[in-house]
């Protein structure tokens, strides 16, 4: 961020950065943007290079043990960056967040005492304070569960804070879990499910509205298990959600992220066949094809309920893409219910999809079943569950090519001279367009299409 860009109320108070680094999922994303509003309060700027911060923050994730040892490694690499500023007499503040600080608490810092500060997701408004305390030399750790009071602050952003966000925006609508997969962390690192009321969220979307967002991305752990209070007292599901949502002036495309099946249920299903602003795009993970593995992952649903459910989406919704979640090699799994997962991906045919090595994670049910998979047979089955996947995904992009297709231009391009929007179905799309269209749709013919991505040209009218 350069000084213009700078808040006039800031202006001579703000002489220190922080450098967020940011693991994991979209819900780290839209938290570690809060941790910078609160911190731009407190006279801090963001910077992209650790070496000049003040404050270092790794927002963290918990899901598989790659992603919590990434974390020790790249503490190694600040260690060594603290101790170089500090040779230039610059104290440098070190502080892990998210669900590695939740998990692993003061652990930490025992394992890696560069760490001042240990913050979990439900304390980020309180940071300036936390910060105040670790400052006088005192090891910090905050890991208590205190949601209301996180969606209290979310719900009063400064102007500051709001202003910077471009035109593409999360909003929180839920956090935590309380389905207990026997896979997943996130029940433990996130706590319970709680749901902020209709009027914080649509507060939030009119506010993002009135700084020149026009897509919002409604999250949560379990999205479409919100059920918040309206504003006539009855709880709401997310489908009648959507709908209030979509009266927001200025909000031209909603999505929602990330849903289990279960709740997928009717006035959901409605919201995709009346609302055109709900974008055809679906994220809604199965995990696994095998009836064995669901009922052994607590998943609450047969391979045959899936089928129904997207037969139903597609029916209100033809041309909706959906993405997954898939995990190869939970405990028990045979070649068979491996099979069962291929079968099942190649019947509802995906348009995008993440895909895991399941690895166990201390405290849930999963880490201690006895018959564990070998790795080497998780990495054969895991390379060709991503070989199919990536050939579903690449038809996809390739039968978009001649189509004209509606695109919002969200930032710069690659090459000078462009701009990069998303499709309807969030393909990230290269056009040739002039600077004037950054934050507008416009209509754009598909030229060519790579694995992730779409090439375009303007069409003139
Ligand atoms: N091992 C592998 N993948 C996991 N996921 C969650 N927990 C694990 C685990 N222990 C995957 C699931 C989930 C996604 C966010 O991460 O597919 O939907
Ligand atoms: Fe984890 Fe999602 Fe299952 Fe909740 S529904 S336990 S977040 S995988």
């Amino acid at each position: 961020m350069n000084s213009e860009k700078t808040p006039d109320a800031l202006k001579g108070k703000a002489d220190k950065k922080v450098f967020i680094k940011t693991y994991g999922c979209q819900m780290n994303v839209y938290d570690s943007d809060r941790m910078n509003d609160a911190l731009t309060t407190d006279g801090y700027i963001p910077t992209d290079t650790p070496e000049d911060a003040d404050l270092v923050i790794l927002n963290t994730c918990h899901i598989r043990e790659k992603a919590a040892e990434k974390v020790y490694s790249e503490l190694g690499r600040i260690r060594k960056i603290k101790d170089s500023r500090a040779n230039a007499g610059k104290k440098t503040m070190v502080s892990v967040a998210g669900c590695v600080a939740q998990a692993e608490g003061a652990e930490i810092s025992k394992r890696a005492p560069v760490v001042d500060l240990v913050v979990g997701p439900q304390s980020y408004h309180r940071l300036p304070e936390l910060l105040g305390k670790a400052a006088g030399g005192e090891k910090v750790v905050e890991t208590e569960f205190d949601i209301q009071e996180k969606f209290k602050h979310l719900a009063t952003p400064s102007k500051e804070a709001v202003r910077k966000r471009g035109v593409t925006a999360f909003l929180t609508v839920q956090e935590g879990c309380d389905k207990f997969c026997t896979f997943c962390v996130v029940p433990y690192t996130r706590g319970a499910e709680v749901s902020r009321s209709v009027d914080q969220i649509v507060g939030e979307a009119q506010r993002l509205a009135a700084a020149g967002v026009r897509e919002v991305t409604l999250l949560g752990q379990n999205v479409n298990g919100w059920h918040g209070q309206g504003s006539d007292g009855r709880e709401w599901g997310l489908g009648e959600l959507l709908f209030k949502l979509a009266e927001v002036d200025g909000i031209d495309r909603l999505r929602y992220t990330t849903s289990h099946p279960r709740d997928m249920d009717d006035a959901l299903i409605a919201a995709h066949r009346d609302l055109d602003i709900l974008m055809p795009y679906l994220h809604l993970p199965v995990q696994s094809g095998s009836d064995a593995i669901l009922k052994a992952m607590n998943r609450k649903h047969t391979r045959d309920d899936y089928f129904r459910l997207i037969d139903r989406i597609r029916e209100v919704r033809s041309d909706i893409a959906l993405s997954g979640d898939f995990i190869v090699g939970f405990p028990g799994e045979t070649d068979k219910d491996f099979r069962d997962t291929m079968d099942l991906i190649e019947k509802v045919t995906y348009g995008s999809a993440f895909s895991f090595k399941y690895s166990p994670r201390p405290g849930t049910p999963g880490a201690t079943l006895e018959n564990q998979v070998d790795e080497d047979v998780k990495s054969e089955r895991l390379a060709e569950l991503q070989a199919l996947l990536a050939s579903q995904q690449a038809a996809f992009n390739h039968s978009l090519t001649g189509q004209k297709i509606n695109v919002l231009f969200e930032k710069g391009g690659r090459q000078q001279g462009q701009l990069s929007g998303r499709s309807p179905w969030l393909q990230p799309v290269h056009v040739e367009a002039p600077s004037e269209l950054y934050g507008e749709f416009a209509e754009v013919e598909i030229l060519a299409a790579t694995a992730n991505s779409l090439q375009g040209k303007l069409i003139q009218n």
